[in-house]
């Protein structure tokens, strides 16, 4: 991608607030996103010159279960195969860290006019339904 710079286990709780009011609005707390971003397995970040234009994450224990969260392109930089990157170097990052000859359970969630960019690379919806709370620490 030309111009653009991918960098890895860099992105800022800075950096990633800033991108994810880009499409999300009012973004998480600093303190809550600098935990997130030091607890995190494998962050990737896109930059065009200073410019944040894209980020994806990956949680999880190594050993059973990788989680993805947080995949955003800036809305003046999409479809433009940045997305495409994005997924394909997160799932680099399973390949070279997960157990060899294992199959590993890679998970998502994704609204309902998303899953169709993820079935690209080979991800499918079962019935299981995504249940949240907002719980609020004392
Ligand atoms: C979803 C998102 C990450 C896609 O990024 P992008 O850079 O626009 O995607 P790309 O240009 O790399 O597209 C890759 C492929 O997916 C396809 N695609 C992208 N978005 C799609 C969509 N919503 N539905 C169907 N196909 C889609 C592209 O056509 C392309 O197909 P091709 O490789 O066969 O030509 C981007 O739209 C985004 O950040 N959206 C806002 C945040 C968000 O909703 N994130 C996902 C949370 S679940």
């Amino acid at each position: 991608m030309e111009g653009l710079v991918i960098k890895h286990n860099e992105l800022k709780a800075e950096e990633f607030i800033e991108l994810w009011e880009t499409v999300w609005g009012q973004g998480p707390s600093l303190e809550q996103t600098r935990l997130a971003m030091e607890n995190t397995l494998f962050r990737v970040s896109v930059f065009d010159g200073d410019k944040i234009v894209a980020m994806a994450r990956v949680i999880g224990d190594k050993g059973l279960d990788y989680y993805i969260k947080d995949v955003i392109v800036r809305p003046e930089y999409q479809s433009r195969g940045i997305g495409r990157m994005l997924i394909e170097e997160l799932l680099e990052y399973v390949q070279d860290n997960g157990v060899s000859g294992t199959d590993i359970f890679v998970e998502l969630c994704a609204v309902p006019d998303k899953i169709p960019f993820y079935e690209k690379f080979g991800f499918d919806f079962n019935e299981a339904k995504r249940l949240k709370m907002f719980y609020h620490v004392k």
